[in-house]
């Protein structure tokens, strides 16, 4: 039987799942997989997760040299996250012939073509499904299952912390911080939450996802985005009232006039597919010319469904020994062409002191371009009112909201993007 030996560099929220899961199924993987998999070598530097996993001292290795020298070693999993480490040991491990699985998506996101050409010179494997969407296998669904298609469009709901945020936050009125700090306890968090609730983390992700979809690099620079933060317990208050829910999207599309990639809080209808989406749940819609929609959805953090993506590259990685590798060439790619301006519907929060006569402007400050669909007023102390447009211009509505800003007692609280 093939054997396969494995190093986890990190033994975090994901190396310890994926510890547990290529221990406690060895002999399942023999029987399934044709596979005797050992983990020969770990690198972490708290003492507590080693003791933790029961983790024989002989197998902690001291320092990367330690790891990739090891001739037992075949694949090295990484699963530190950051990018300062990270990247220093994912070119090590693959510069010294060894295959690569790690679940960071900063890493693949800003280094990508570099790694690839590593691995490709080197013949070794580089595969990081569980870099985007936890444990749905989108990527190898990419990859693997939807050649005979021209992607049109990839979206959804692609960070489990967000999503869980708001979850808490609609349904069960948690404040923000509250569920934040259970967010991270249930280890769905990154190290620093700022990478989820600013949306950097959906970035990353969008940028791999469209990348593979629309076969052409898309760097990080060129996403528009936008986190959680700017949230008010108002505007989920409206939202819902006019039927929608919040969700933090990623979106990816491939038009006539270029490629589009964004990551924004956006409102969808409350009896949507996505707005039932909850929790740590992911989901990604993929529209391909052949196959039309599919729609993939299951727990997109945490450490189990994330070590499940780790191990069936490792797996992968162990019944193949061609690997593929992704033919974009940055160095090559013709110059990408995004769309400087898209269009969507939006919801507008204003608030303005009671009974003021500015109000009555707003309809002649949106003009023609920008056609309101709802408005819906409620008095408190203050007035807030909350704006639903047809499809507009983003430029024109940034545009607007400039001329509402100018006005001296109407304030804008927040625009957020609507799909139906
Ligand atoms: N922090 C990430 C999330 C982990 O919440 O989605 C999985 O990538």
């Amino acid at each position: 039987m093939k054997k396969l030996g494995v190093a986890i560099l990190g033994l975090g929220v994901v190396g310890s799942g994926t510890y547990k899961i290529l221990t406690e199924n060895k002999e399942y993987f023999k029987v399934k997989e044709g596979l005797d998999i050992t983990v020969e070598s770990v690198l972490e530097i708290n003492k507590a997760r080693i003791e933790a996993l029961g983790i024989e001292k002989s197998k902690v290795a001291k320092n990367i040299e330690e790891v990739v020298s090891n001739r037992n070693v075949d694949v090295v999993v990484e699963v530190m996250g950051g990018v300062t480490f990270a990247k220093d040991f994912v070119l090590s491990a693959l510069s010294s012939g060894k295959t690569v699985v790690t679940s960071n998506k900063e890493l693949v996101a800003k280094y990508w073509p570099e790694l690839e050409q590593t691995a490709k010179k080197k013949n070794v494997g580089f595969f990081y499904e569980a870099s985007s969407v936890g444990g749905v296998p989108v990527i190898r669904t990419l990859i693997e299952s939807m050649q005979g298609n021209h992607i049109t469009s990839i979206s959804g709901i692609i960070n489990g912390t967000t999503n869980y945020i708001l979850t808490q936050m609609t349904d069960n009125g948690w404040s923000y911080e509250d569920a934040l700090k259970e967010a991270q306890k249930l280890g769905f968090a990154e190290a620093n939450p700022t990478a989820d609730v600013e949306g950097f983390d959906a970035t990353y992700k969008i940028s791999i996802l469209s990348s593979l979809a629309f076969n052409k690099k898309i760097s990080i620079e060129n996403i528009y985005r936008e986190g959680i933060t700017n949230l008010k317990e108002k505007d989920i208050k409206f939202a819902k009232k006019l039927g929608y829910v919040i969700k933090i999207l990623g979106i990816g599309k491939d038009t006539k006039n270029g490629i589009e990639v964004r990551v924004h809080p956006t409102l969808v209808k409350n009896d949507s597919a996505l707005a039932n989406v909850k929790g740590s749940f992911n989901a990604v819609k993929i529209e391909g010319d052949s196959v039309g929609e599919i729609t993939l959805t299951g727990r997109g953090a945490g450490s189990m469904p994330t070590a499940s993506a780790v191990v069936s590259d490792v797996i992968f990685a162990g019944k193949h020994s061609e690997f593929y590798y992704q033919p974009f060439n940055v160095e090559k790619q013709k110059p990408v062409k995004y769309v400087k301006d898209f269009t969507s519907k939006y919801f507008v929060r204003l608030e303005s002191k009671l009974n003021n006569s500015e109000v009555n402007k707003l309809e002649k400050i949106f003009g023609k371009k920008i056609v309101i669909n709802k408005i819906v007023k409620e008095e408190s102390e203050k007035l807030d009112i909350v704006i639903l447009t047809e499809l507009a211009s983003e430029k024109q509505m940034l545009k607007a909201l400039d001329k509402i800003k100018a006005l001296k007692d109407l304030t804008v609280e927040n625009l957020i993007r609507v799909e139906d």
